[in-house]
């Protein structure tokens, strides 16, 4: 359920023009505002599971204090990047309302910077919750009754933001074939754009799916499109770039704890171009030794 939060500074925030609910949306405000934005530059962050609890740990590691460091580090990116995204869980285990006040505190220094942040939903947050915590926005269009998906428009590629949200708490997701029929549309609509897709549950063809239950459907959907140039998600709290056929398939890394030992923690500086994607991992731990892991993914024809 990705919603958008525009800068702080916005008027239309602060005169409270913002209703929920309201399914899909086309952005037009993906830009931070001032000069020195770089309309091709996206802090991307994945799986951050903030509790209500500033003190909670799990694995070892203050979630809290992952997502400060992590903030602190993208709200100094110069040039600053058109938007910080968010791929989905932002709650710690149950989408408490209480978990999205803290995570609205900790994000607070990029809103007052003036970048807009665009929010996934994952397995382990809870629509109404979010809603209730941080309103959905006006300029939203109704298009799919119980999901929700969001387009942003940027100069160089455009991004669509899915839902694969099914039961919060639950580890596998689905998008179903409303949404599945939503973005086949979507993509033949926007034949001469390049498409980066974002959704928080990995491609899952195992026989016990722990990802997304119809990745098929989605490979489907995705790989014959050459509009589309690179598949992201989270979930896994794993760094991965792969390629499944000649789409570019990246796993964002978790900014909360690993499931793994040896995988990274951290938030990703993405950079397009007409033909390429350039990623970046920021581990939060300098000295681990896949800090500044660096890949330019060159675009299929
Ligand atoms: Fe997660």
């Amino acid at each position: 359920m990705p919603i958008t939060l525009h800068p702080i500074s916005r008027r239309r925030f602060l005169a409270g023009s913002i209703a929920a609910g309201i399914s899909v949306a086309i952005s037009r405000y993906g830009f931070a505002d001032g000069a020195s934005a770089d309309p091709h530059r996206f802090a991307l962050l994945s799986d951050t599971h903030i509790a209500d609890d500033r003190t909670a740990h799990e694995r070892g590691v203050t979630m809290y204090d992952h997502l400060q460091q992590a903030i602190g580090e993208v709200a100094a990116m110069s040039p600053a990047p058109a938007a910080m995204i968010v791929n989905g869980d932002c709650a710690y285990h149950f989408g408490k309302s209480a978990d999205y006040e803290q995570f609205l505190g900790l994000i607070d220094p990029i809103r007052k910077a003036g970048w807009p942040i665009h929010l996934a939903m994952g397995n382990h947050d809870d629509r109404p919750n979010f809603w209730n915590a941080i309103p959905g926005d006006s300029d939203r269009v109704k298009s799919l009754d119980d999901r929700q998906v969001l387009v942003i428009e940027t100069p160089a590629v455009d991004w669509i933001m899915l839902d694969s949200l099914d039961k919060t708490n639950s580890t596998p997701g689905i998008l179903g074939k409303a949404q599945l029929d939503w973005l086949a549309a979507e993509l033949d609509h926007r034949k001469e754009r390049k498409i980066i897709v974002m959704v928080h549950h990995q491609p899952d063809t195992r026989e016990k799916v722990e990802g997304l239950i119809d990745t098929p459907q989605l490979l489907e959907t995705l790989l014959p499109r050459k509009q589309v140039k690179a598949l992201l998600y989270g979930h896994t709290h794993e760094w991965r770039v792969e390629k499944r056929d000649d789409l570019h398939c990246i796993n964002l890394p978790a900014v909360a704890y690993v499931f793994k030992q040896g995988e990274p923690s951290g938030w990703t500086d993405a950079h397009v171009s007409n033909d390429s994607l350039t990623l970046e991992l920021h581990c939060l731990d300098k000295s681990h030794p896949k800090n500044g892991d660096t890949h330019k993914l060159v675009f299929r024809t």
